[in-house]
């Protein structure tokens, strides 16, 4: 997977890249918010791409679906869009997944660069080239593997994003460093809001997803361990998406990777030690996070979930820096671990 990075300062460079590519239109894609607070930033610092068309959609994972990818196409069709025009994704994780996703089906596949503009895309969501859209009730259910030419990332953009939202990209910041190394967990056992935001820190989650993307592009292997946090997470997700009040997707896996540590204590002996360390981190960035979901209602969900086709298999961890994939797992523990 050949997808080139550009971090800010580097803009001349992605310009150049882009206008190498010889596309023949440019068209952003933004949410509604996006649209307002990022689209006209984007566009004072790559000028070169500021006369590009502009297609918006509802903002929100709610929004998440085949109704506004429909929206995506009609517009890209009314607009003229071939083969060589590039879709330029404006926004977080919910434009980047399903513009991905749009782009790459429409007229068989075009090409589609990332801008994230939250936190969880920056350091997530805009890497490793899934696409996906929520279909029943279920996330990423519909989806493909389409990896962006490129992404550029700047942390301007997150001058404008909510806390909640900086808070909830922070979550897989927590996951990445659970992922790598027990130093590295350590190091960010005393990192604030502010600390997760920076660049290096940003660059540095980066690399360690891409280490496990690298290694296992079509998840069938050690990649999956990125799901850590995920099963339980998604189902939680899920079933608020259901609910007047729907969580976060950063929130969401926060809890779900809770449920997770518990059953990597109970399957893979995991120190309680580090258990107390995400605890303490989560008391500290999640004061108001005190939702709590019985098994019983997140079982639906997790029966659908694309990673429990032969019973419940997670991944889970033995110790920061040493992931365990398709560990099984039943019922009655989830629920044991979920109390
Ligand atoms: N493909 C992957 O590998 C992958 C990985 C992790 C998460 N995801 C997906 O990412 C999605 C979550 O992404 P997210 O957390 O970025 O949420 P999001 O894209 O829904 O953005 C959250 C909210 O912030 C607004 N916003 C975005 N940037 C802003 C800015 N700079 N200033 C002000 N408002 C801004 C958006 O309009 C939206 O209302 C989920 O659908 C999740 O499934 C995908």
């Amino acid at each position: 997977m050949s997808t080139k990075l550009f971090f800010e300062g580097e803009e001349s460079e992605f310009e150049q890249y882009i206008q190498g590519q010889q596309y023949s239109s440019y068209i952003l894609l933004a949410d509604a918010k996006t649209n307002g607070f990022c689209v006209p930033l984007f566009k004072r610092i790559i000028p070169s791409l500021s006369n590009s068309s502009l297609i918006i959609i509802p903002d929100g994972e709610q929004n998440k679906n085949c109704t506004t990818c429909e929206l995506v196409w009609d517009e890209l069709n009314r607009m003229n869009a071939s083969r060589k025009s590039l879709l330029i994704n404006v926004g977080g994780g919910m434009v980047s997944d399903l513009g991905g996703f749009a782009a790459s089906v429409f007229k068989r596949g075009i090409d589609t660069v990332h801008i994230p503009t939250t936190l969880l895309s920056m350091v997530d969501a805009s890497h490793g080239g899934k696409t996906g859209i929520d279909f029943n009730h279920t996330k990423n259910m519909i989806g493909t593997y389409h990896p962006a030419k490129s992404i550029y990332i700047n942390t301007l953009f997150l001058q404008t994003l909510s806390e909640r939202n900086l808070l909830s990209g922070t979550a897989e910041m927590i996951k990445h460093a659970l992922l790598d190394s027990e130093e590295y967990w350590n190091e960010i056992q005393f990192y604030s809001l502010n600390d997760f935001s920076q660049i290096d820190a940003i660059q540095h989650s980066i690399a360690i997803k891409n280490r496990y993307v690298n290694d296992d592009v079509h998840d069938n292997g050690i990649r999956q361990a990125l799901n850590f946090g995920h099963s339980i997470g998604h189902a939680i997700e899920s079933h608020s998406l259901t609910t007047s009040q729907p969580l976060l997707h950063g929130e969401a896996i926060i809890l779900g990777m809770e449920v997770e540590l518990q059953l990597s204590r109970m399957k893979l002996q995991l120190d309680n030690r580090f258990i107390e360390q995400f605890h303490s981190m989560r008391r500290e960035l999640f004061p108001s996070l005190t939702q709590h979901f019985d098994t019983a209602q997140l079982l639906p969900f997790l029966k659908n979930d694309k990673k429990n086709e032969d019973g419940f298999t997670m991944s889970l961890i033995k110790k920061p820096g040493e992931p365990i994939i398709k560990v099984s797992v039943s019922e009655t523990e989830i629920n044991e671990a979920n109390q």
